[in-house]
């Protein structure tokens, strides 16, 4: 019989709930939180109080959107990290209560391997989906993190590159809030640099050895090419806006297929995937496609929905550990980084 899995994910500001039937998703249900957006960042405390509002409602709409009572679930997969505590919290005692009066196993999911995972998920509507094969690469590209990890096997992710300071997707938002964008800024970035022309302004191309990443010293030659601009002309940004977007996002799009483009010649391997927030950037999804055209690469980029932060992804994970027999203890605690 196919296992019903409930994924529940509540690492940052997104509460999540998904139901999936085999690989089959039945329900994801993603409440976001618009009270981070005045102060121009998540801001813990507020995210853990919204997950606390959110997480019965969004459970329940995913069970009811799958059509199953709770009583049919096989076992629950959570997010146990890495993300911020306070919010993490509120996802693992919800699951780790539910699992014990239901009598049913708990999953422990890292939010990475989730992430890489995603691309996994199947829908009715699309069963035939094309999915990778081990080993593949995988560029995750998220707010806290940036890697490229060769993947063997569903918990096996060997990172062999990784952002030695910013992640990709905060060198998107702090650019944003340079420019004087709301948050979250890199979707406003992406929608913004339509029309702009990428090579209008250039920033310094960071240069770190290996697979490895850095973007610090791209934001701050962002942050003294718009202060020195404006000082010459105080409407600058206004004026040219949507060349400043699509000169950024293709200054952080290059940095990551350049690494990317290295990691794929190095291993030979070429199934290449992105995943994380990131990936939902139009221009790194052209630039993966064009690259897998030109190298013969099996490119894998997951939809919009499974992009961001997701409980689908929790899910799925949560499947494979079902079918390894791996489960959870009630004494199991989240984390806030990477234990591994
Ligand atoms: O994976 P995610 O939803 O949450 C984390 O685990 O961090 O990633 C969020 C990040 C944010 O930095 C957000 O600005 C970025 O992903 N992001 C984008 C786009 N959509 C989300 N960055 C560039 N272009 C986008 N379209
Ligand atoms: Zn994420």
């Amino acid at each position: 019989m196919k296992p019903y899995i409930l994924g529940i994910e509540s690492s940052c500001d997104d509460t999540s709930a998904a139901v999936l039937h085999g690989e089959f998703l039945l329900s994801n249900v993603i409440a976001g939180q618009e009270v981070h957006q005045a102060y121009g960042g998540v801001v813990p405390e507020f995210a853990s109080r919204a997950h606390q509002q959110n997480i019965v409602p969004v459970v329940d709409q995913a069970l009811q959107q799958a059509k199953i009572h709770k009583k049919q679930l096989s076992a629950i997969a959570c997010t146990q990290g890495p993300g911020l505590l306070g919010s993490l919290l509120v996802g693992t005692s919800f699951a780790k209560a539910l699992s014990l009066s239901l009598g049913i196993p708990l999953i422990n999911v890292d939010h990475m391997d989730a992430h890489i995972l995603a691309h996994f998920i199947r829908t009715e509507s699309n069963p035939e989906k094309k999915v990778p094969e081990f080993p593949f690469l995988c560029l995750t590209v998220s707010g806290g993190h940036t890697q490229i990890a060769v993947v063997n096997g569903p918990f096996q992710a060997d990172v062999i590159g990784r952002t030695i300071d910013d992640a990709a997707g905060e060198t998107f938002d702090k650019a944003a809030k340079i420019l004087g964008l709301p948050y979250p800024g890199g979707v406003m970035i992406d929608k913004l640099a339509v029309g702009g022309n990428p090579r209008a302004f250039a920033f310094s191309e960071p240069r770190i050895a290996g697979f490895d990443y850095s973007f610090s010293g791209l934001k701050t030659s962002i942050l003294y090419f718009v202060r020195d601009r404006i000082k010459e002309d105080p409407d600058f940004i206004q004026k040219h806006l949507s060349d400043l977007c699509a000169s950024v996002q293709h200054a952080i799009v290059a940095a990551l297929m350049k690494k990317l483009r290295a990691a794929a010649k190095h291993t030979g391997i070429k199934g290449v995937a992105i995943a994380g927030g990131v990936s939902a950037n139009t221009a790194l999804r052209a630039a993966l496609t064009a690259a897998g055209q030109e190298q013969g690469w099996t490119v894998f980029i997951p939809e919009l929905i499974y992009s961001t932060d997701n409980a689908a992804m929790i899910a799925m994970a949560g499947l494979f550990s079902y079918r390894e027999g791996h489960f959870a203890n009630q004494g199991d605690t989240a984390y806030a980084r990477k234990m591994k």
